[in-house]
């Protein structure tokens, strides 16, 4: 039997992580039913992208106290997902990790509830994803890495080995973070940057080298 799960979130970012599902679903059989979507305030584009998909808006983010489902939180951005799950953990359970099929992992990682591995990204080995981690397609996390919950790696960034990046931090598409460095809690590293240095908490860097 299918478990039910609930996607929070309709924008862009959780209707992409509808189709790791059915992407999933496809490869496994079925695993996961989503029963539809969640979001306190969805735009009209968003609703129209949920119901192109053929899946339904529940309601506001609240509907999940009454749903025996799972959640996946269905947001790009990581300091609204921390909110969103600060919110959403008194009301239910995350959904157990899903990684796209056409995504690699290695061997020896530990992922959390919550994390979502997009198409095309590649975990390698004795990696740590914190609860609700989210790499995005294309993306690389090298050996010995560990991210902090609620971190965003963009598409075709670069996480090297041993890196360690602090809670809620976003790492912009195209970036590439050298091995070992470090990178604060609540940070961001813009688009295209290069970090050799590490970087503090609350900071924004960006370029080459990152500043
Ligand atoms: C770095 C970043 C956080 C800066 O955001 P911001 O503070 O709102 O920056 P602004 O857009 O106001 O731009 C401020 C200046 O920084 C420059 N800038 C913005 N992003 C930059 C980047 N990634 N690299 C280099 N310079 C950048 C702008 O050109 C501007 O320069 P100027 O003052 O000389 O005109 C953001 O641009 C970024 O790269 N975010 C990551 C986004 C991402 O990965 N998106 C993909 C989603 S899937």
């Amino acid at each position: 039997m299918p478990e039910p799960i609930v996607i929070v979130g309709c924008g862009g970012h959780g209707r992409e992580i509808f189709g790791i599902i059915a992407a999933i679903n496809d490869s496994g059989g079925d695993v996961w039913k989503v029963a539809g979507f969640l979001d306190d305030a969805p735009s009209e584009a968003g609703l129209r992208g949920v119901e192109r998909l053929g899946s339904v808006w529940l309601g506001p983010c609240g509907r999940l106290a009454g749903l025996d489902a799972r959640y996946v939180i269905g947001i790009g951005d990581p300091r609204i997902r921390a909110g969103a799950a600060d919110r959403l953990g008194p009301l239910g359970t995350p959904a157990s990790p899903l990684v796209h099929p056409a995504a690699t992992v290695g061997l020896d990682n530990d992922m959390a509830d919550g994390v979502v591995v997009f198409a095309g990204a590649r975990i390698t080995t004795n990696v740590t994803l914190g609860p609700h981690v989210h790499v995005n397609q294309n993306a690389t996390v090298g050996h010995d890495a560990v991210l902090a919950a609620f971190v965003q790696v963009n598409p075709l960034a670069a996480v090297s080995g041993s890196c360690v990046l602090g809670r809620a931090v976003l790492v912009g598409t195209n970036a590439a973070i050298l091995q070992g460095r470090s990178v604060g809690d609540g940070s961001t590293v813009g688009a295209g940057a290069c970090v050799v240095r590490d970087v503090g908490a609350e900071r924004i860097v960006k370029g080459v080298p990152a500043r």
